[in-house]
Parts: structure tokens; C-alpha cells; sequence
């Protein structure tokens, strides 16, 4: 048995990240800046979008997005159970209402078909769809369904993913990535909003910085002026330069980590497809999963305690398993506030009950990948019934 704790998540950070934020302590100029602009060049011609706007999070992206594409108090926006707390609370942010729709079973991703349904029965001012472990939704399916709705992704397991040939970041009005320690990009903390509508990006670059007109940033730099003029109650969602040097490096680095995984991913495959009290993560033959998250589903009739024991015994070997997610709909606040029950979302529901998440980022060494297997395998079978 592995004799010290494998942690769920693992930053892959080296000597580069630490002299890129060194230079910006020496550089003098801490908060959004040059770094910033560099970063957000760089992205947007890495996922080909025209626009992207550095933020403090996936969630400001998320709440600068909807706010940008009109979404008003009493609104309904479509969404998912299957996530964080982010995409629902976002909606709640502007007042708006989550209208949640079940999962496909396979992946978990939102299932156009029940978005059509929710459209024929009432409007949505937007359908928030959420690329959960980062494999694509049905991004085409769904553009059918939503006509004129505007389609706000959230990326935030979603880089890079590539849906058929294209890269998540590109294809809808807005998409919404995030930085957050655990993703396959980080800074720490962080986001990054994309979209190729000139209108939105302006809005959400205002909104992001206290509504304050263009190039507020500059104010404090030579070229800048210290006139300024509040356009909207805005948000303070800016990045700082320290995170944006960050981003550049791990930008770099983004493909070879992405591999990494892959091969982890794939290890992970061999090891357990045999294996029939597990079922292993669906992914389109087509599509690019981003492995933010490696999801296994569990046969719960095969082991005595189901996935709970799992998790437990994983535990117990020193392997930091998880469960994603918890559904929004199960959570006190969304069952109070819109009296929701468990059966409401029966696939959701259903598939909570039996997900379990290994560890998987590029820091892993092969014999961190065995470790993991080998647990599995042993927790498997002194729980096989
Ligand atoms: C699906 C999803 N959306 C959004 C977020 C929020 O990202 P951030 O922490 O950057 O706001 C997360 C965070 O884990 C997430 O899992």
C-alpha cells in the first residue's frame, strides 16, 4: 500500500512560474497591466476567439457574461444540475432563475433534447451549458435547439477540449474558463471570458473594472489620464499581472500537461476496463477531452456500500479520491428556494449516487498512476459483494 497521501489535485508549477512572478514583483507594477494584455492575447489566439478578457475567476466570467448579454431580474436561464455552485449562483447574482434540465447519461453534460423541451414550455434569456470534466457538450445540438438564445459556456473544466476539430473558446457567444488551483490551466486563482462579439467584450471589459470607462487600467501609467467616467455600477473582477505571468507559462506548458493527462487517462482505461463493477468516462471518438477530471461510475449493486465505501477505502490506501458533483437540485438552497425533489433530475440523481473521481494531473508519476490502480482494484475487491 502507497505509504504517504496522493493529493486529489497538484498545481504543475516549476522555476519558470516562480522568475515570471519574481520579474513582476521587481517590475513594480502588481495589478492589471502589460502581463495581463500579453495573456489575453495569447489565449484568444489559442482557442481562436477575437476577444478574451482576463478576470479574477470562472464565476466573475460567468456573471460578467450573462450581465453582458441582457440577463435581467425575473429572467430564466437554462442550465444543468450536473456542476459547482457557480453556474446556478451566477444566474441567481442577477436575479434571474435557474431552469435546470437533466443530464444525458453518458456524459452528464446538459441534454439538448430537455433544453428543447424547456424552451417549448417557457423563454430563457440564455442556456448556460457546463463541459463537465472536460468533454464537450453537444455544442451543435444545442445551437439547433437555442435559436436565438445566447449560449454563455462554462469552460471551467474545459481547456484544452476540442469538440469534433474546434477548441472549446470559439463557438458560442461567450465561454468561460477558470484558473482556479485544481484546473488544467492555473494561477491560482483566475479566468479568462472569450467570445468574438465585439458588443459583449466591450461590456464585459467595463464591467469587469467598476463599469469604468475603456482603458481604466491605464490611469496610473504614463499614457494614462485620470479622468475617468463610471459607465454602470460595474465589478471589481480585474486579474492581477501576477497571476496573468502565471498564465503565460502554464499557457506554454498547456499542451505537454494536456498529455500528460491523456496518458494518465489512458492508463487509467487499461487498467480498469475489464473491471465490471466500473464503468469508465465517456468521451466522443471525435472530441479532445481537456482530463480535467477522470470520473468513473460505479456498479452500487456490485459493492457493499456503493461508492460511498469506495471513496472511504480509496481514503484508507492513501489515494485522494472525490465525488463531482454534488447536483445543484440536492443542495438545501435550490430544493427550498424552487422546491425541487431528487426525482426531478432522475439521471442526475441517479449518477451522483455512483461517481467517483481519481487524481489525475501532470505532476503524477507513473508509479503515482499504479498506486491508484492498485488501490481501485484492491478496494474493489474487499468491497465485491
Ligand atoms: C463547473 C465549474 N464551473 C465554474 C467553476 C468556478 O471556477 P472559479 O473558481 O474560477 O470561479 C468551477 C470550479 O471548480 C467548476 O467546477
Amino acid at each position: 500500500m502507497r505509504d504517504h497521501f496522493l493529493p486529489f489535485a497538484l498545481p504543475d508549477m516549476d522555476e519558470a512560474e516562480v522568475a515570471a512572478v519574481a520579474e513582476v514583483i521587481r517590475s513594480g507594477w502588481l495589478t492589471t497591466g502589460a502581463k495581463v494584455r500579453a495573456f489575453e492575447t495569447a489565449f484568444a489566439e489559442r482557442v481562436g476567439a477575437r476577444h478574451a478578457i482576463a478576470v479574477s475567476s470562472c464565476t466573475a466570467a460567468l456573471h460578467l457574461a450573462l450581465e453582458a448579454v441582457g440577463v435581467s431580474p425575473g429572467d430564466r436561464v437554462i442550465t444543468t444540475p450536473y456542476t459547482f455552485a457557480t453556474s446556478g449562483e451566477v444566474i441567481r447574482y442577477l436575479g434571474a432563475h435557474p431552469v435546470f434540465v437533466d443530464v444525458r447519461p453518458d456524459t452528464l453534460n446538459i441534454d439538448p433534447d430537455q433544453v428543447a423541451a424547456a424552451l417549448r414550455r417557457e423563454r430563457a434569456a440564455a442556456i448556460l451549458p457546463v463541459h463537465i470534466a472536460g468533454e464537450p457538450c453537444d455544442l451543435d445540438a444545442l445551437r439547433e435547439v437555442a435559436g436565438d438564445t445566447p449560449i454563455i459556456e462554462d469552460a471551467a473544466h474545459a481547456l484544452p477540449t476540442r469538440l469534433g476539430g474546434r477548441m472549446i473558446g470559439a463557438q458560442s457567444r461567450v465561454t468561460c474558463f477558470s484558473f482556479y488551483a485544481t484546473k488544467t490551466l492555473s494561477t491560482g486563482e483566475g479566468g479568462m471570458l472569450t467570445t468574438d462579439d465585439d458588443a459583449v467584450a466591450d461590456r464585459c471589459r467595463i464591467m469587469s473594472l467598476h463599469g469604468i470607462s475603456r482603458d481604466a487600467w491605464k490611469r496610473y501609467t504614463a499614457e494614462g489620464s485620470w479622468r475617468y467616467e463610471i459607465l454602470a455600477p460595474g465589478f471589481k473582477y480585474n486579474l492581477t499581472d501576477i497571476a496573468a505571468a502565471l498564465g503565460l507559462v502554464q499557457l506554454g506548458k498547456l499542451d505537454a500537461m494536456w498529455r500528460r493527462r491523456a496518458e494518465l487517462a489512458a492508463r487509467y482505461d487499461r487498467a480498469f476496463a475489464g473491471c465490471p463493477e466500473l464503468e469508465l468516462p465517456a468521451r466522443g471518438a471525435d472530441n479532445q477531452h481537456a482530463w480535467h477530471l477522470y470520473m468513473l461510475r460505479v456498479d452500487n449493486d456490485r459493492l457493499a456500500g456503493g461508492r460511498d465505501a469506495l471513496v472511504t477505502e480509496l481514503r484508507r490506501r492513501n489515494i485522494g479520491a472525490s465525488v463531482h458533483f454534488i447536483p445543484l437540485h440536492l443542495h438545501p438552497y435550490y430544493r427550498e428556494t424552487y422546491g425541487l425533489q431528487p426525482s426531478d433530475f432522475p439521471i442526475a440523481t441517479r449518477e451522483f449516487g455512483r461517481e467517483v473521481s481519481l487524481p489525475i494531473y501532470s505532476r503524477m508519476t507513473d508509479r503515482d498512476a499504479d498506486d491508484v490502480i492498485a488501490a481501485v482494484h484492491d478496494s474493489v475487491a474487499a468491497l465485491r459483494r
